[in-house]
């Protein structure tokens, strides 16, 4: 069996957990949710970096010791993942005496073959990074992470010899196109290593200046730089030299990081593994940055997202497949509550909600809620529908694998929205009306297996929301007994006279963005909840004018036009069936728009039908809804959807 073994950064414990931290660990769960379906040995490690500068600082800051403040702040982060489903295996902290004895070894280690000498150094220093910045790598005389003037330091320090590896370096990620991925950051890393003869590294600080930090084991008046001592924790939390976990999981290793912090994994990383004689781990993954309107987020601008925030307001599931879905992997972001509204409401309600609570009810409407046995004869909708499935979770699995979520996602979605296609052509309901039976199980069970094969695959992305999908087909879910590799062609897993629930709703609709007082101008969704609030002064005494609460009752909704019949009774009506994407079938609507369309225009056409309209009868026939047009001097128009979208769709 094949081992996966993925990594976030090890978060510095100066500040509470904000949605960056969160997507980097929600992506990491998601991706060792994703290999133990295709039936790997998977380890997840994520952690906290208790040393440094930095932590003594925020520590003071809050007038707590250093050991209370990394106590504290380490809890939030640990805290935190539980309530994001974030399943980590396990979680180191720097500070523990297990790590500390690793790095003092490795320290040594490195010493002991002379790859560390004493020297003294000025340099540019940014107490943000913890680091030293050559004139080159500032912007403006800045550091290019914040922006703010480094501090001039010179001092006697230890030194690691990274110059020595730097031929090595470049020869290996030449070697090795997975080493570092996505492409640009290989290349990003490949120019840095080629530009230049690489400068080697200042590995500690003068205990008079820092005293919060790992003992030098060959100087007692030295700590180890925070860096040197944090990379360490990929091999100090399996055991390493000698533990199970380090000869079980290194070096498959996936290393995940944004991309603030490639160089010290790209470039300081490999270089240690080297001189300490570990081999280098398999692979680093590097994600963009999150941005709040274009904007980096920060304390000082007030635009910080919280994780909790969100998924109390828009749940878990929705907030999970918001960041999984939105970001192209290796590019920045955006972030906005508007964004994860439209995505929960097209995607998850409108496409996957949709279509499980559709499916459902019609197995209650006509199999009494139980699974059918399916007819063998299969027709070309059905061939065709297996073959997109098979498109879809091809697709998706090879862009998951290569962390590509958003491209994954997007493949599996051309299934959802196939299904629900699918139902508009075979029209269930019609089987049902002809008492078609063998047909419509058939065409139930296509429905009813696709179904259990996408909540399967959502299942690293939304856990909870598959683990419900899966128990309202009547299945409870094991992770170890799914085979994601052999869904491709499996088919009939679903066990026929099996009971499945009669509703789904597992995704509501979200009708607008649920917070309306912005607290970051940024962050919020500012300029639509001023709008909403200028709206009601700008028809001030206008007596027309209707309350938003009052346009809310109106429920419109886009169906397509399956069937269209002339009224018997009166000339200028047609009497026009729409699917609504309701378990009923299509209604009837009566509309007065015979002296504008032929029958045969109408069909297969998408409208917009006031859906809430009490019924009522028109010359005997009934109508259950209206259709809106638009009277122009040469006749009438329809109004519909810019793009076809699925029977039932809302109009928002
Ligand atoms: N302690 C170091 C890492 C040492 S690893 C041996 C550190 N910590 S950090 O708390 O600053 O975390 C940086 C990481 O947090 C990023 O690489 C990324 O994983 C995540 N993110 C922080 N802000 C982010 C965004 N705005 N967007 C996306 N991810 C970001 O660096």
């Amino acid at each position: 069996m094949d081992n996966f073994y993925i990594t976030t950064p090890i978060f510095y414990v100066n500040a509470k957990p904000h949605l960056g931290h969160a997507y980097t660990a929600i992506i990491a769960d998601a991706a060792t949710r994703f290999h133990k379906l295709m039936g790997r040995d998977t380890y997840f490690l994520t952690g906290t970096d208790e040393h440094g500068d930095k932590i003594v600082k925020a520590a003071e800051a809050n007038g707590q010791t250093p050991k209370a403040y990394v106590d504290k702040i380490s809890g939030l982060f640990k805290g935190l993942w539980p309530s994001l489903e974030v399943r980590n295996d396990q979680f180191i902290r720097t500070t523990s005496p297990a790590h500390i004895k690793v790095v003092q070894e490795i320290l040594q280690k490195v010493y002991d073959k002379g790859d560390i000498y004493f020297g003294e150094y000025g340099g540019h220093y940014c107490f943000g990074c913890e680091r030293f910045y050559t004139e080159k790598e500032l912007v403006d005389g800045k550091c290019p992470q914040h922006e703010t003037a480094p501090e001039y330091i010179a001092e006697k320090n230890y030194f690691f010899k990274m110059s020595k590896y730097q031929g090595w370096l470049i020869e290996h990620i030449k070697k090795n196109p997975e080493f570092v991925r996505p492409e640009r950051y290989r290349k990003e890393v490949l120019s840095l290593l080629e530009s230049g003869a690489l400068e080697d590294l200042c590995i500690s600080r003068p205990k008079s200046r820092l005293e919060w930090g790992i003992e030098l084991p060959f100087d007692k008046d030295y700590v180890c730089y925070v860096w040197f001592d944090a990379l360490i924790n990929y091999v100090s939390a399996l055991g390493y030299p000698d533990g199970d976990k380090f000869k079980k999981y290194w070096p498959a290793t996936n290393h995940l990081i944004a991309k603030d912090i490639l160089k010290p994994h790209a470039v300081f990383w490999p270089c240690m593994l080297k001189s300490a004689g570990i081999e280098p781990f398999q692979r680093l993954n590097v994600h963009g940055y999150w941005l709040i309107k274009d904007t980096k987020m920060s304390k000082s601008l007030g635009n910080v997202v919280e994780p909790l925030d969100m998924i109390e307001t828009y749940g878990l599931n929705a907030f999970r497949y918001f960041l999984l879905r939105e970001m192209s992997f290796g590019q920045d972001a955006s972030f906005s509550e508007e964004a994860l509204v439209g995505r929960l409401n097209a995607d998850l309600a409108n496409d996957l909600g949709n279509l499980f609570n559709r499916t459902l009810s019609m197995t209650h409407k006509y199999f009494k809620g139980m699974i059918p046995v399916p007819d063998n004869a299969e027709e070309i909708e059905d061939a065709e529908i297996k073959k997109l499935g098979q498109k879809a979770m091809e697709v998706f699995q090879t862009e998951f694998a290569e962390m590509r979520f958003a491209r994954a996602l997007e493949g599996l979605w051309e299934l959802v929205r196939g299904l629900n296609k699918y139902i508009d052509t075979v029209q269930p309901w019609t089987l049902y009306k002809n008492k078609n039976m063998k047909r419509l199980s058939t065409v139930m069970y296509v429905m009813l297996e696709n179904m259990r094969k996408i909540a399967v695959h959502v299942w690293p992305v939304m856990p909870d929301a598959a683990v419900n999908m899966l128990r309202q087909l009547g299945i409870e879910f094991d992770p170890r007994k799914v085979d994601l590799s052999k869904e491709m062609d499996a088919w009939g897993l679903l066990d026929t006279g099996t009971m499945v629930s009669e509703t789904s709703n597992l995704f509501p609709r979200v009708d607008s963005i649920k917070k309306d007082e912005p607290e970051a101008a940024a962050a919020k969704p500012a300029k639509a909840a001023a709008k909403a609030k200028e709206a009601p002064k700008a028809v001030d005494g206008d007596s027309g004018a209707i309350e938003f609460e009052d346009f809310q009752k109106v429920d419109l909704r886009v169906g397509t036009v399956v069937e269209v019949g002339k009224h018997p009774d009166a000339d200028r009506l047609l009497l026009v069936q729409v699917d609504l994407g309701e378990a009923e079938g299509p209604r009837q609507v009566v509309a007065g728009l015979a002296d504008f369309f032929k029958p045969e225009d109408l069909k297969g056409r998408q409208v917009v039908v006031v859906a809430n309209l009490k019924p009522r009868k028109l010359r005997k026939q009934l109508s259950q809804g209206m259709i809106l047009a638009v009277k122009t001097e040469s006749g009438m128009e329809l109004l519909t959807a810019s793009g076809t979208v699925p029977g039932g769709s809302k109009v928002s």
